[in-house]
């Protein structure tokens, strides 16, 4: 058996979530590609040739990224055949949930069916920081998840998310986020005293979107898709991001470090934000899985 998982990750969460569903899948004897998107769409793997298909992205303004739809309406026709969605998103409103429609239904004009989708709540990777403490937890959360959600996709229970009043409506006009980007992109400013020139934002951006010429001038075109990627991964956070700049969250998070429960919360918690979604996912999260640890045990 093969399965494969096309994957856009703007900062790595989405990654990591695929990721898991990779080592799950190699467990139960299914070898798993992760296959990385980017916008030349270059070489893209024929679904047919995997019992397993599944995409997986961040939730950019309650929709999937342009990307994404772009992939859509790239990847091969079929006459049937069933797929997955896997998205990360840092807060666990259910208003995210409409961020599939538009994606799965380019999809189904191209034969597949939807079986199953699953959220996971990542850290902000845009908007504020949350704290060490709240990415670990968020971390642990989603690995006890994915590695049940992983065998539910394997042996092809239906998952679907509650819908949403009035969602068509909402993900379509948000879809202007899409137009909004590719202009603010254009915006993009570098911070000349802090570049080291380490050209690691040109090098990685999945559009191609960042020049950097030879006497160190940069350049930024019409193609950005808002992943944060550069600026986030810039190592001294030399990027300012346009109208986004006040929302920009820079540098990597510790989720694999254990967290010392006796410190106090930094003073930059946001614990008010969203508060009963995050509990509700949390609730969620813990009743199932300890169903299912309670089902192992009989
Ligand atoms: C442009 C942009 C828009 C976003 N919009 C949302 C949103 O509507 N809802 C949400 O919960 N998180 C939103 N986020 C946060 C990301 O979905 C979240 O941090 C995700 O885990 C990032 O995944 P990645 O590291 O794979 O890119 C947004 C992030 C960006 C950069
Ligand atoms: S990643 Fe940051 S430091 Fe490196 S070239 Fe880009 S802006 Fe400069
Ligand atoms: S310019 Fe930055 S935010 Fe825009 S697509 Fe490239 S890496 Fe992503």
């Amino acid at each position: 058996m093969r399965a494969i998982i096309y994957v856009f990750s703007g900062t790595g969460n989405t990654m990591r979530i695929a990721s898991l569903y990779k080592e799950e899948f190699e467990k139960q004897g299914v070898e798993t590609t992760l296959y990385p998107v980017r916008a030349d769409m270059a070489d893209l793997p024929d679904p047919e040739d995997y019992d397993h298909v599944g995409f997986a992205y961040p939730i950019h303004a309650f929709n999937a990224p342009a990307i994404m739809l772009t992939l859509a309406k790239r990847i091969k026709a079929v006459s049937q055949k069933e797929y997955f969605i896997l998205k990360s998103s840092g807060e666990p409103l259910k208003v995210n949930n409409v961020s599939s429609l538009r994606f799965a239904s380019l999809m189904k004009r191209k034969g597949y069916t939807l079986k199953s989708e699953y959220h996971y709540v990542m850290p902000y990777n845009m908007i504020f920081r949350h704290t060490d403490r709240e990415a670990v937890r968020m971390w642990e959360t989603a690995k006890a998840l994915a590695a049940i959600e992983a065998g539910e996709v394997l042996h092809g229970e239906e998952h679907k998310l509650p819908s949403v009043f009035f969602g068509r409506f909402i993900a379509w006009l948000l879809r202007i986020e899409q137009i909004a980007m590719r202009v603010n992109g254009r915006f993009f400013k570098v911070k000349k005293d802090q570049c080291v020139l380490c050209r690691k934002c040109e090098k990685s951006c999945p559009t191609e979107n960042i020049r950097i010429d030879e006497n160190g001038k940069f350049s930024f075109g019409k193609n950005c898709i808002m992943c944060a990627r550069c600026s986030f991964h810039c190592p001294t956070d030399a990027i300012k991001i346009g109208i986004l700049n006040g929302w920009r969250v820079n540098g990597d998070y510790p989720l694999d470090r254990p967290i010392d429960e006796s410190l106090p919360e930094p003073k930059h918690h946001h614990g008010w934000y969203c508060k009963r979604a995050y509990a509700r996912y949390y609730a969620e999260a813990a009743a199932k899985i300890t169903e299912y640890q309670n089902a192992l045990s009989v």
